[in-house]
């Protein structure tokens, strides 16, 4: 039986949207008090949340034929026809496309690239100057992602481009459109179109170019798509690709430097041998348990769904929550806790307990990816650079992804010789 949302439990939820500054104190609340399937009870506004690995596998495999991924939000008018948008064979064609560049097989190739393009961000680093880990987490982030999809050196371009990237993020995450749909987006229109200008830019230089380059776009272009949706693919993936590593590697700091004994023991680690880190490896699992950067995942029901506790009727919004998920106390032991040790002896949870890249057909394309870049990009800061957390509070905000805010501010001085 569904269990109601009493007016104890609306205060309760209310008392933690302010204590924790961002809508996630109250889902859990609600979780704690309804149980694994609630309905959040905003007029005009009211989808239903599910989490745990009974539910998630229902949504991410068994009953995934009765979800629509393309939603009536402005993340389906930004990316239009974008893989992340769409349903279907449509679908399942642009995910084929896509893959390939991505496949674990591939990844050995780019971590020389993925230095290189730290360095240029920290080539900028003066010593002993506090830095905040979120924009320049993101410069890094860019610089790869547009390195690996565009073969595009985007160092030069980033005064132009990083506004437009903001306020593309900005525009599709939560806001007052959820209540009012219709609601005039003023001040995105030239940031949108700036951004688009410069992809159908990069696709055009690409088809006049003789020695073609083997990357996402060229099999993009191979294929035989139309600039409009090679546009629509390229953008789903910069976003979905660089903003998700942004907030990876913010909250990592975040959570190293509150854990500075946790932080020793990775520096030991990346000061001994090269290649493989298993405790930064820990840490990164452990960061992405705590802060999935994509902490829901956000569908239309087409077909009526039945779940132990209740039904969603077709037409209903469904959120399944990863971060919920995540943080279940019948599931976690310190489920609130940052304890990178829980991964070190295999898994001990169940299956469909720990998805940070979703699960089943439609998981993230860039999974291997994405966590290969953070090893390599955060080994190889914390082997160069000695960061010092400047202490500040720091809350979870709910953007387009998990975001630490007001961003991760840590002084950084080069490690020579010292290596202290
Ligand atoms: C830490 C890094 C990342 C995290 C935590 C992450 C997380 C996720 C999650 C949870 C989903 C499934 C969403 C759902 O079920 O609704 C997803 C899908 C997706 N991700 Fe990632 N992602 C990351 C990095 C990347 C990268 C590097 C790329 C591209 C290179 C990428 C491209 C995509 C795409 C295209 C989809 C949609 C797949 C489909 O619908 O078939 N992601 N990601």
């Amino acid at each position: 039986m569904k269990k109601e949302i009493t007016p104890e439990l609306g205060r309760e939820a209310l008392f933690s949207l302010f204590k924790t500054r961002s809508p996630l104190g109250p889902l859990k609340a609600m979780a704690k008090h309804v149980g694994k399937f609630f309905q959040i009870p905003i007029p005009g506004f009211s989808p239903y949340v599910v989490f745990g690995p009974e539910a998630a596998r229902k949504v991410l495999v068994t009953d995934r034929n009765k979800l629509l991924w393309r939603n009536t939000d402005p993340v389906t008018d930004l990316l239009r026809r974008g893989v992340l948008v769409t349903d279907g064979e449509e679908h399942d064609h642009y995910r084929g496309l896509m893959e390939t560049p991505f496949h674990p097989s591939q990844l050995a190739g780019y971590t020389e690239m993925m230095i290189a393009q730290t360095e240029k961000v920290t080539s900028t680093w003066q010593d002993g100057q506090t830095v905040d880990m979120l924009v320049d987490g993101r410069k890094i982030a860019l610089l790869i992602i547009m390195q690996t999809l565009f073969n595009k050196d985007a160092w030069n371009d980033i005064p132009k481009i990083w506004n437009p990237i903001l306020k593309t993020i900005q525009y599709v995450s939560p806001g007052l459109w959820i209540l009012w749909r219709k609601i005039p987006r003023l001040g995105y229109g030239k940031s949108l179109k700036a951004l688009d200008e410069y992809l159908y830019e990069i696709i055009e230089e690409r088809r006049k170019e003789e020695r073609k380059t083997r990357d996402f776009l060229q099999h993009l272009i191979d294929a035989g798509l139309s600039d409009d949706i090679i546009r629509d693919q390229m953008l789903t993936m910069l976003i979905a690709g660089h903003d998700t590593s942004t907030a990876l590697f913010a909250w990592t700091f975040a959570l190293l430097g509150q854990h500075p004994e946790v932080l020793a023991e990775v520096l030991k680690e990346v000061d001994g041998a090269e290649g493989k880190y298993p405790l930064l490896d820990n840490v990164i699992k452990e960061t992405l348990r705590l802060y999935p950067p994509i902490h829901i995942g956000n569908r239309r029901v087409a077909e009526e769904m039945e779940f132990d506790e209740g039904k969603i009727p077709a037409g209903e919004r469904m959120f399944y929550s990863i971060y919920l998920t995540h943080r279940d106390p019948q599931i976690w032991d310190d489920a609130e806790q940052f304890c990178p040790e829980r991964f070190a002896h295999g898994r001990k949870t169940p299956p469909m307990s720990y998805i940070p890249f979703g699960g089943g057909p439609r998981a993230c394309i860039g999974a291997a990816f994405g966590q290969a870049e953070a090893r390599v990009v955060l080994a190889h800061l914390l082997k160069n650079f000695k960061f010092e957390f400047t202490g500040h509070p720091i809350h979870a905000h709910m953007g387009a992804t998990l975001e630490p805010r007001p961003g991760v501010m840590m002084r950084v001085t080069k490690r020579v010789e010292s290596r202290e």
